[in-house]
């Protein structure tokens, strides 16, 4: 049985190949006990200090704030806002924590047979009773994992995409919500809901110690897409490519752009864009953009490879937090596509390299490993922890 056959607990017992067919992108799954017996990755005040640091996301979001409903406020935060806060209805939402915790990234491990390359970030709140961001749809896969306390989840169904919102506040609210028959529940630790883009939802803190792990992963959108794609193509094209007439009829009307004209510049941008190769090494390249570019430090000097042979044989190298893998084949080529860049190597390289366990100096025996590993830390991508880092 190959492992997307193996039925887990993580999905209420159903096999990851019938978990994608049946809901992955199509419908809600409710799942008790998604990780028996859970311990949360760190408790509400680790969090606060999250959200007093520097270069980190996070957000308030008060029910009745002081100016107003629905205020919304970003960080840094200090502990003079979190003294000032009411008993009741607010939420701290922190983004990207899986960027600053080791055992908030390792959840990922759990969810292996989606492509890793997908994921945003793992994203943490915590709200005392009453906290909720309100009725709400996001344009995300998410799986909701419980981590501490109780929080009631009310589903809406699937929203349009022109349903209705508050006007007015920072937040995108949605002005009607009607629960759907049998999507009511109250999640305890451990308890995940997944929900495909576009549900609408509403997760309310039942209890003083309410935390909330949102596993959310991206899907670009057409729009981005297309305007990306376009501008990693454009800066490629030579000026002499572009919108040619040769042979045409006279016009009858000078005036008139006919069927002929449309066509010709119709068949110049699809003709530009189909380009497999191209599409390949943009895709590679958008999905592996870090979520945070800044937080990428390059090694300051740069070392040489001879540096990092040696360096390697004392320590591992790891991934950096924020930093993303992936690869692919074209035509017997392989890219490794780091942090928005990508690098030809072997394939077996490739795969050692963008599996997320660190790496010990066997990886030299992979033809060029060194100079590729040497251009990784270099950039930022990889790094040796310093002792007190490890867990
Ligand atoms: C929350 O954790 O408060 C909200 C998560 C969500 O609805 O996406
Ligand atoms: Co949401």
């Amino acid at each position: 049985m190959s492992h997307r056959d193996t039925p887990l607990t993580l999905l209420g017992d159903l096999t990851p190949a019938e978990f994608m067919a049946e809901y992955w992108q199509q419908k809600p799954l409710l799942i008790r006990g998604a990780f028996p017996d859970f311990l949360p990755p760190l408790d509400p005040d680790e969090l606060a200090g999250l959200a007093c640091e520097e270069g980190i996301e996070a957000r308030l979001v008060e029910e009745n704030g002081p100016d107003g409903p629905w205020q919304v406020s970003h960080g840094p935060f200090d502990e003079a806002t979190f003294e000032r806060l009411p008993e009741e209805n607010w939420s701290l939402l922190v983004q990207a924590v899986d960027h600053y915790v080791p055992s908030v990234a390792s959840l990922m491990e759990a969810f292996d047979f989606l492509p890793r390359w997908r994921l945003d970030d793992i994203m943490i709140s915590y709200a005392p009773p009453g906290g909720s961001v309100g009725p709400h749809v996001d344009q995300y896969d998410v799986f909701l994992l419980q981590a501490s306390g109780e929080r009631r989840w009310q589903l809406g169904g699937k929203a349009p995409d022109d349903a209705p919102i508050i006007s007015g506040i920072d937040l995108r609210i949605l002005q009607t919500f009607e629960i759907e028959a049998d999507s009511d529940w109250v999640l305890e630790p451990g308890d995940m809901l997944y929900l495909p883009p576009g549900w609408a939802h509403h997760g309310v803190s039942q209890s003083d110690d309410c935390m909330t792990i949102s596993l959310g992963f991206r899907a670009p959108s057409a729009d981005e897409a297309i305007t990306s794609y376009a501008d990693y193509l454009g800066e490629q094209l030579p000026p002499s490519r572009r919108y040619h007439d040769a042979g045409m009829a006279p016009a009858e009307d000078a005036s008139k752009i006919d069927d002929a004209a449309l066509e010709r510049m119709r068949r110049l941008i699809l003709d530009t864009l189909d380009d497999p190769a191209q599409m390949s090494q943009w895709f590679g390249r958008v999905m592996t953009q870090p979520k945070y570019v800044d937080q990428l430090i390059p090694h300051d000097p740069p070392l040489t490879d001879a540096e990092l042979v040696a360096a390697l044989q004392d320590a591992p190298l790891h991934h950096a937090p924020g930093s993303r893998f992936a690869w692919r084949t074209d035509n017997g080529v392989t890219t490794l596509f780091v942090d928005g860049d990508g690098y030809t190597c072997t394939q077996a390289l490739a795969q050692r390299v963008a599996d997320p366990s660190p790496l010990n100096s066997d990886v030299l025996n992979l033809p060029d490993a060194n100079d590729l590993l040497t251009q990784l830390v270099n950039a930022g991508s990889l790094y040796w922890q310093l002792a007190d880092d490890e867990e």
